[in-house]
């Protein structure tokens, strides 16, 4: 087909949290996929499934999660392959950093002595001359000096540690990062110099990434394409120059209307009224229905399934290719 070969690609994957009171359903026939090279964010409010769907693709859900669909990365079927394919994959292939990765490290050790020990569950017979070689190549990329492997953890900022965490979530050169609220935690000023160095990442480096974030900002300075959640659902998938300029969901504009704007005047904010469903209860129509402005009879019928605009976006919404 001549087609680009897809880094990762998940069809029709849904994710849901088995509790004594139902299941909740966390992720809804999310289909995606990512390119080598490319580099998606994924936006939503609180609970809208951003983090199960990034933890299902690692395939570190707790023991309650039930996942089905299909979930490739590159030939490799992540819901079927077994236990020590993945093992060998994450870290290697696929890495993650989360809001406080560091927190894990021992108060007791030196950063350098823990990232050797991290870096040999891979590679076991590392010295810590290979080890301190790569990490302090992969420091300047972010920026920090080379000394702070002499540190303790608690001799470091919160700052440091994210970009400590970021440059370690790099040594085994791994073909996708996801970066779950990395920056979240962040002032505005180290968030800004954090971003940044992410960008030269994927410049320089030609990491494939996914940035998870409840700020659209974020994802208009970092991000070439965009998949807005909403309650389990992606709800507009596509260039972010298209669905953070011309958003066709109802959903994406109602989001975007309650940001400041990104360039020009800083407008009030508009919040969306309502709440998110219950992700226990099976809905009748469309998840957001309830909260849409443009919501009309069918809306209220059926969940409208995922269609392609014909401009490289996917949409979620039953004013889509439709009459109405
Ligand atoms: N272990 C669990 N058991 C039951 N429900 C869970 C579990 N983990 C998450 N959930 C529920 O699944 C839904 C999605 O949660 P998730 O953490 O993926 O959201 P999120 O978009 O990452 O939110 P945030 O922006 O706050 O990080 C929420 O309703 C949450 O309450
Ligand atoms: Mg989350």
């Amino acid at each position: 087909m001549g087609e680009k070969q897809n880094l990762l690609s998940l069809e029709d994957v849904c994710i849901g949290y088995e509790t004594p009171t139902g299941t909740v359903r966390a992720v809804v026939n999310a289909t995606l996929s990512l390119s080598a090279g490319d580099t998606l964010g994924i936006v939503g409010e609180s609970g809208s499934g951003k983090s199960t769907l990034a933890h299902g693709i690692l395939r570190l859900l707790p023991k309650t999660a039930v996942v089905t669909g299909r979930m490739m990365f590159q030939d490799v079927d992540l819901l079927r392959c077994d236990a020590k394919t993945l093992k060998d994959l994450r870290w290697k292939d696929i890495a993650v950093v989360f809001q406080k990765s560091m927190n894990s490290l021992s108060p007791v050790h030196k950063v350098g002595e823990q990232i050797v020990d991290i870096y040999r569950v891979h590679v076991p017979q590392a010295t810590k001359e290979e080890v301190y070689d790569r990490m302090r190549h992969l420091l300047s990329v972010v920026n920090l000096p080379d000394r702070v492997l002499d540190l303790y953890p608690h001799q470091l900022s919160g700052g440091m540690l994210q970009r400590i965490s970021i440059s370690l979530s790099l040594i085994h050169q791994p073909k996708l990062v996801i970066f779950d609220e990395a920056t979240t935690a962040l002032d505005v000023v180290t968030q800004g110099q954090v971003l940044s160095e992410i960008r030269r990442l994927q410049s320089e480096m030609h990491v494939t990434s996914i940035l998870i974030t409840h700020d659209v900002s974020v994802v208009a300075e970092t991000c070439r394409r965009v998949a807005v959640m909403y309650a389990g659902h992606l709800m507009e998938v596509g260039p972010v120059d298209q669905v953070l300029v011309s958003p066709r969901h109802p959903y994406t504009q109602g989001l975007l209307a309650s940001f400041p704007s990104l360039s020009g005047a800083r407008r009030r904010l508009r919040g969306i009224p309502g709440t998110l469903p219950d992700l226990k209860a099976e809905p009748k129509g469309c998840v957001f229905a309830p909260r849409c402005p443009k919501a009309f009879d069918r809306c209220h019928e059926s969940m409208p399934p995922a269609v392609d605009t014909g401009t490289g976006c996917t949409v979620k919404c039953h004013l889509e290719g439709s009459e109405r």
